[in-house]
């Protein structure tokens, strides 16, 4: 069974990625994820400065899901060089994705070059927190035309590859992956969190988080994360990183099935911590072997009809 994975020419030893934001941008701890399974690894969401996101509790659970507002806390891109360094050193074999943000379009192309020289493999454009205030209003990936200009933007400074980070929180997200398609993008990560969703104490009367509201993960979104990856692989032909709600190996198939390449895994670490990849990818495997595939790539797409065909999609929009 060969689960060697290609996306961008970037070769992944099997399909599954941590999803950005799990476990920050510790090489250390990133790096245990792919010597434990995982085909390789991308970083949480940077912008140029430190911030300090919202104050706790950031993030719960609830019956099917995880809700979060963690606000993008974190370290500046510069002094957090050293954790890419790290994590070349201690997992040389599993790739790096890069995820960068900004508050307005200039932080987000000077945080793209400075990103594009660190030792990562491809760069994640991170266009959808729904829980952060830019100074853009909404996520960029909420308005196709936004996401045509920043894309753009940032692809004139890049070289490495780009993967445009998609919000499900749109009518028509076919739509705006063709924007970003057109603008430059390389690939699609589909998706980001939900919502915003809230969870409210009955004793306290008052919202759980902080925050009040936050982004919502897990089982809860998968069926949406699915029919997401399904309109972007009928709307684009770019590679997509399936995202959202992949827990299990059941989970991965269907969204490979869908037309993911890769698999972007982030609420399972909370469920199995590192055994999650083993398992995911023990289950493809197992899978692959009943059903007769000897390629994971085979999976990819199967689940639209037959005759249906990307690469026939028209060139411009
Ligand atoms: C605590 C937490 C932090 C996150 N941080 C980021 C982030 O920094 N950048 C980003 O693009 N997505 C972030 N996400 C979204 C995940 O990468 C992922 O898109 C989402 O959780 C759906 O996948 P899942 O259902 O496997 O968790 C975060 C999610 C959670 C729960």
């Amino acid at each position: 069974m060969n689960l060697n994975t290609q996306l961008c020419n970037i070769g992944f030893p099997n399909p599954t990625v941590v999803a950005s934001g799990y476990l920050g941008v510790t090489g250390s701890s990133l790096a245990n994820c792919a010597n434990k399974g995982a085909g390789g690894a991308t970083a949480k969401t940077l912008f140029m400065d430190e911030r300090q996101g919202h104050a706790n509790p950031t993030i719960l659970t609830f019956p099917g899901g995880v809700i979060n507002a963690v606000g993008l806390s974190g370290e500046g891109i510069i002094s957090a060089k050293h954790e890419f360094e790290k994590y070349r050193k201690l997992a040389p074999e599993n790739p790096m994705i890069g995820s960068i943000g900004g508050r307005n379009l200039d932080e987000l192309v000077e945080v793209a070059r400075i990103m594009d020289e660190y030792p990562v493999d491809m760069l994640e454009l991170n266009f959808s927190c729904p829980n952060v205030d830019g100074e853009m209003g909404k996520p960029i990936a909420c308005d196709p035309f936004l996401t045509a200009q920043a894309t753009k933007a940032i692809r004139k400074v890049v070289k490495k590859p780009i993967s445009v980070k998609l919000s499900p929180n749109v009518p028509d997200i076919g739509l705006v992956a063709k924007h970003a398609e057109a603008n430059g993008a390389d690939a699609i990560t589909a998706i980001n969190t939900m919502g915003p969703g809230m969870v409210i104490d009955i004793h306290m009367r008052r919202p759980i988080l902080t925050n009040k509201v936050g982004g919502v993960s897990g089982h809860a979104i998968k069926p949406i994360a699915l029919r997401c990856v399904w309109e972007i692989y009928r709307a684009t032909k770019l590679p997509i990183i399936g995202t959202g709600g992949v827990i299990k190996g059941q989970d991965a198939i269907e969204m490979m099935m869908a037309g993911a390449t890769l698999l972007g895994i982030g609420s399972a670490i909370l469920y199995y911590d590192m055994a999650c990849f083993d398992k995911i990818t023990d289950k493809i495997r197992d899978f692959m072997k009943e059903e007769g595939f000897d390629n994971v790539s085979e999976l990819v797409g199967l689940a639209h009809e037959e005759g249906f065909d990307r690469d026939k999609l028209p060139k411009e929009y």
